[in-house]
């Protein structure tokens, strides 16, 4: 697969995330009003001695979703369990994590919209009522039998909250949307970053490396490992702002934080669409990407930035498109 620097998703070279990711609430940077709230649910949960309620965790990948689920376990002062959608194949496989769980235990279900159907609905009584129904003997002998769980918190998280079942959606307590991070929580996120690498970099080029991430601190770690190996070989004493800017070009990453991937996107909508609207899967086609990718990890970015708009019959680039590709606007 193409490499993709600012894709956001998960890849080979992120083995060193799990060194980098903040153990509590304090050491996690950004998210104001997501991180409150769970700090006040957190807190009056201890106080009644009962786990958290259900949290649903929801936004673009690399944005801090499987980090917040493992500090809310920390904080919670219970066992994290991981697993995902995907992995759950048959409702056994669900009932036999669910029964091994310890009391108060976090559950964490990635990816949770990928959840077949038949295994989401053991998850109803489970989440509702702690307990799981069996169906035991088959035909006319077939039983159902309830067998109690030990009370526990479901973490799922999903890069949109569309994505899932309405059933499902209305059993989780608390839902929070993580939001894209600001240029300046991103630079606290890079200079923690070098700290934890033992280099020192320039305030300016932090704040360049922070700028050009699309808002996401997996980027921005990405951005800034590669961005240390050439100042490494070049012998620098701390990042500098010149070898970052030199880095960053390298890596085909714009003034603006786009990607090749964006670039063409966008491109191809104002060569081939005449600045739209054009159909998601006539896009998807034309630049051989999938549907579903364009809309969970480009379009969300592209649209808080003001790059594209939704319409009823498409998207459409804006004006703002032309004047970054230094193009001129049609019909100006
Ligand atoms: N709020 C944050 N503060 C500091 N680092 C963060 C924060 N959120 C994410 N990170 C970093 O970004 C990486 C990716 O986060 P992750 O939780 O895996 O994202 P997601 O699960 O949403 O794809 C983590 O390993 C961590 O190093
Ligand atoms: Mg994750």
């Amino acid at each position: 697969m193409e490499e993709r620097m600012v894709s956001g998703g998960y890849q080979e070279d992120d083995s060193m995330e799990l060194s980098l990711r903040p153990q509590n609430l304090a050491q996690y940077i950004g998210q104001g009003k997501t991180k409150e709230n769970l700090r006040i649910f957190i807190e009056a949960a201890k106080m009644r001695n009962e786990p958290l309620d259900h949290v649903l965790l929801y936004g673009p990948p690399g944005l801090g979703k499987t980090t917040l689920a493992s500090i809310i376990a920390n904080e919670m002062n219970v066992g994290f369990r991981t697993t995902s959608g995907p992995a759950i194949e048959r409702p056994g496989d669900l009932a036999a994590i669910l029964s091994s769980l310890e009391a108060g235990d976090v559950l964490f279900i990635d990816e949770i919209h990928r959840l077949p159907r038949a295994v989401e609905e053991v998850l109803y009584p489970a989440m509702e009522d702690f307990c799981l129904d069996i169906v035991v003997g088959s035909g006319s002998s077939a039983r159902s039998i309830r067998l109690d769980l030990p009370p526990f918190t479901l973490v799922g998280a999903t890069t949109r909250a569309g994505l899932l079942s309405a059933p499902l959606r209305d059993r989780f307590g608390v839902l929070s949307r993580l939001e894209y991070y600001s240029t300046e929580d991103l630079c606290d996120i890079v200079e923690r970053t070098a700290d934890i690498f033992d280099v020192g970099i320039m305030k300016e080029a932090a704040v360049e490396v922070a700028r050009r991430s699309r808002g996401t601190p997996r980027i921005a770690n990405r951005l800034l490992k590669r961005v240390r190996d050439i100042s490494q070989v070049k012998g620098e004493p701390s990042i500098s702002e010149d070898t970052t800017q030199q880095a960053l070009a390298m890596l085909q990453v714009d003034g603006a934080g786009l990607d090749h991937i964006d670039q063409k996107l966008l491109v191809a909508m104002m060569d081939q669409f005449r600045g739209g609207p054009v159909g998601l899967d006539t896009l998807a086609a034309t630049i051989g990407e999938e549907s579903q990718t364009i809309e969970d990890v480009y379009e969300p970015f592209l649209l808080q930035k003001g790059f594209i708009q939704r319409t009823p019959r498409g998207r459409l680039v804006t004006h703002k498109v032309y004047e970054h590709f230094n193009r001129e606007v049609p019909g100006t």
